[in-house]
């Protein structure tokens, strides 16, 4: 007799953390459960879901395109629904952004941006200029290059030897800032570190990647736009490649299409995932602009970028990528978000006046506290306890260690949403 096969679940200790629930069928903002439960799904299942479960539009796109053709190599090959979504994309980044590179998922996304800055200025012949700046807090994947850049914490610790080595600069986390001040009066300052080391190092750096306006795993974390726009000023300064990880902020977390609109700058690079099929099917893109491409367009075949996964351009994902930003064109997706928006900043405020709340956080779609903690992090003892909270009544919340935050498909109503908060605030009313 074999042993069973067992699914090893991310993110989970089987000794520590409930036996996972098997979910039959999911609508909307619902999760049902085989056992009779459900669930409402109040981070868009780890932040890809936007239109709700089982989008009808999005299933007959995919649906019709599997009858069609699922898949084709994309090394010397193309198809409709690539080209297609290449284009639809268009209407959306940014004009400087001219190329687009697919991949699977958020955390190759990042690697490819990693790889072109770095290979961008290898071709060039600048092999010196390979170094990588990112962020404090900073959390962008799980792959070897991802965590590199992610700064240090649970997630990683076991991986040090993995890791190659980044600079770490101060990240705009204002409820605790890391040179002291206060957000009213001061004027940025926690930029000064990066501007130091570009000012001696940039001619070693290739790039500085960040997650623009919102550290999203590092604990929900907005940024003053100031700061997003101080480092891309220093990047065109010393000639170094800003990298927005667009991958949680994409298609219209924070209330606009990306936030690198919002914060009005342009990076160089940016990666994008989870939302780009509407939560349907994994997909990962990078996109540059024609300065970063241009070395890689050369007669040395040494220059070409070697790098493509087996599932890269899946037309499967296009398809489902093409409806979800047909429903951006056809359906008020930005009224939903502003209506989202203003549940947030309603039902904060009244959150701000609790004791066990530190902080109150929100952009967009996301709204977030962070309670007062003796052990503040992801390993809070606050975050299994509020997680079973939550799910006891039917209300699926992850919390980021003792930061408790909302980020629902994009579909839920407002006496959905409040019926989260209410949860939210029973919760610091009764635990805490
Ligand atoms: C900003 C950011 N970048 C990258 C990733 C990694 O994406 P994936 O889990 O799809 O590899 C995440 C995932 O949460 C993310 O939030």
């Amino acid at each position: 007799m074999h042993s069973p096969l067992r699914i090893w679940h991310p993110f989970t200790n089987s000794a520590l953390d409930p036996a996972p629930i098997e979910i039959e069928r999911a609508k909307g903002v619902w999760l049902y459960a085989r056992d009779g439960r459900k669930f409402i799904d109040a981070v868009s299942s780890w932040w890809v879901n936007l239109h709700g479960h089982a989008n009808p539009r999005i299933a007959a796109a995919i649906a019709e395109q599997a009858s069609k053709m699922e898949h084709v190599i994309l090394a010397g090959f193309t198809h409709e629904p690539a080209e297609e979504l290449a284009e639809r994309l268009r209407k959306w980044v940014p004009p400087q952004l001219t190329h687009l590179f697919f991949s699977d998922d958020g955390s190759t996304a990042v690697e490819v941006a990693l790889k072109l800055a770095v290979q961008h200025f290898s071709n060039t012949g600048r092999t010196a200029k390979c170094e990588i700046v990112a962020l404090e807090h900073g959390y962008h994947g799980d792959t070897a290059g991802a965590m590199s850049v992610s700064d240090d914490s649970p997630f990683t610790e076991p991986f040090r030897a993995m890791r190659y080595p980044v600079h770490r600069v101060h990240s705009a986390y204002c409820h605790r800032c890391p040179v002291g001040l206060q957000r009213e009066t001061c004027r940025i300052e926690c930029v000064n570190k990066l501007e130091a080391l570009l000012a001696e190092r940039a001619d070693r750096v290739a790039a500085v990647m960040v997650e623009p306006l919102l550290q999203a795993a590092g604990g929900m974390i907005v940024h003053p736009a100031e700061f997003l726009k101080k480092i891309r000023q220093l990047c065109s300064a010393h000639d170094v490649l800003l990298i927005a990880d667009e991958v949680l902020t994409g298609f219209g977390r924070t209330g606009k299409m990306f936030a690198c609109d919002l914060a009005g700058i342009v990076p160089d690079l940016m990666c994008l995932s989870k939302g780009i099929t509407g939560g349907f099917l994994p997909m990962g893109v990078t996109l540059c602009s024609d300065r970063v491409e241009l070395p890689f367009h050369s007669e040395n075949r040494g220059h070409t970028f070697y790098h493509g996964h087996s599932y890269t351009g899946n037309a499967l994902a296009c398809a489902a990528a093409n409806a979800s930003l047909q429903i951006f064109d056809d359906e008020p997706v930005f009224e939903r978000i502003a209506r989202i928006a203003r549940v947030h900043a309603e039902r904060l405020a009244q959150l701000r006046g609790f004791p066990a709340v530190g902080d109150t956080r929100q952009i967009g779609s996301i709204g977030a506290i962070e309670l007062r903690a003796d052990d503040a992090g992801y390993l809070s003892a606050m975050r299994p306890q509020l997680y079973r909270f939550f799910l006891e009544r039917a209300v699926l919340l992850r919390p980021l260690g003792n930061v408790v935050y909302v980020l629902p498909p994009y579909v839920i109503s407002p006496q959905e949403l409040h019926g989260v908060w209410d949860v939210i605030v029973e919760a610091v009313e009764t635990l805490f």
